[in-house]
């Protein structure tokens, strides 16, 4: 018998999956193996006995990945599982940006109680004007399962798409779509792009990337998305480029302190993968990765 930990709520239809060789816990000690979603692991202890942590979902920057190598616990990922609805949610930034239609809501409601809003609409209607996303440039950072979907997704659209991508996969490359050329270096991207779209995971190296030096690089007026991990993005120097209107507009679905009502932010919560298709289809892989680790040894992380 294994006891399995669920950190955070695990889809039921991913559970259901676990066999009667299998007991349910919500605690840690005595686990075998762990079902996590996005809960702090840090600095949490472990079991003697833990053998795998399957992470339902894309980032493991909440799993202590160099702790777990040296103990011998195998962490396993979702890459692709929550795919499609992060590509939605981009698809959507993509649009609320360019439209101006977080400002144009709030600007609504303030016609409450007005006698003529209908009349009082007109003038909203100049004031919010906006762009159109065909034939504009979008910059994809990071080709991974989402980066790949984003970027098909917006030249389907009539979007034009560069990609960017050091560590293409074969996979990715299968993947995209052929008509999209990809650039290794963010010097090569980002003078090109009207909108950029951040798919990469928080590592070292890659925090902060978005900063002073590479948003100088940028053309005036862009458009930057960034639904992966907020420490890619220098905030101070967001929001200094957001004040000369270098940057038009930053949207993210990790709002802070320092960003919440800025002017030419759009904060939402960390929405990407909150779908009920989702939730399911990670817990669906993330279950049986645990399962076929703990009962025949097999690694399967795609
Ligand atoms: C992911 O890493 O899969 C997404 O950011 C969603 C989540 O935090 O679970």
């Amino acid at each position: 018998m294994y006891n399995i930990a669920t950190l955070n709520k695990i889809s039921p239809v991913g559970l259901d999956r676990l066999t009667d060789q299998y007991a349910l816990t919500e605690d840690m000690a005595g686990s075998h193996g762990v079902l996590v979603r996005s809960q702090d692991m840090l600095s949490m202890e472990f079991a003697k006995d833990l053998i795998a942590i399957a992470r339902a979902g894309a980032g493991v920057n909440n799993i202590p990945v160099d702790r777990c190598a040296e103990e011998g616990i195998v962490v396993f990922n979702t890459p692709g599982a929550n795919a499609n609805a992060v590509k939605e949610l981009v698809l959507a930034g993509l649009f609320l940006g360019s439209r101006n239609i977080p400002d144009a809501i709030t600007w609504s409601y303030g016609l409450v109680g007005n006698e003529d809003a209908a009349k009082a609409v007109e003038k909203g209607k100049s004031q919010f004007a906006g762009r159109e996303i065909q034939g504009k440039t979008l910059g994809v950072i990071g080709l991974g399962a989402i980066g790949v979907s984003v970027a098909n997704a917006a030249e389907k659209l009539g979007m034009k798409v560069i990609g960017n991508d050091p560590y293409m996969t074969l996979r990715a490359a299968h993947n995209l779509s052929n008509t999209i050329p990809v650039v290794r270096t963010l010097e090569e991207l980002l003078p090109n792009c009207d909108y950029i779209s951040i798919h990469v995971p928080a590592m070292e190296k890659t925090k902060g990337m978005i900063n002073a030096d590479t948003i100088a690089l940028m053309k005036t007026g862009i458009i930057v998305l960034n639904f992966s991990r907020d420490k890619l993005v220098n905030d101070e120097d967001m929001l200094a480029a957001l004040a000369t209107g270098k940057v038009q507009k930053y949207i993210t679905d990790f709002p802070n302190n320092k960003l919440v009502g800025k002017e030419g932010v759009i904060c939402i919560p960390h929405l990407g993968a909150s779908t009920e298709e989702a939730e399911d289809n990670c817990a669906v892989m993330a279950t049986n990765q645990l399962m076929d680790y703990l009962e025949n040894g097999n690694i399967t992380n795609s």
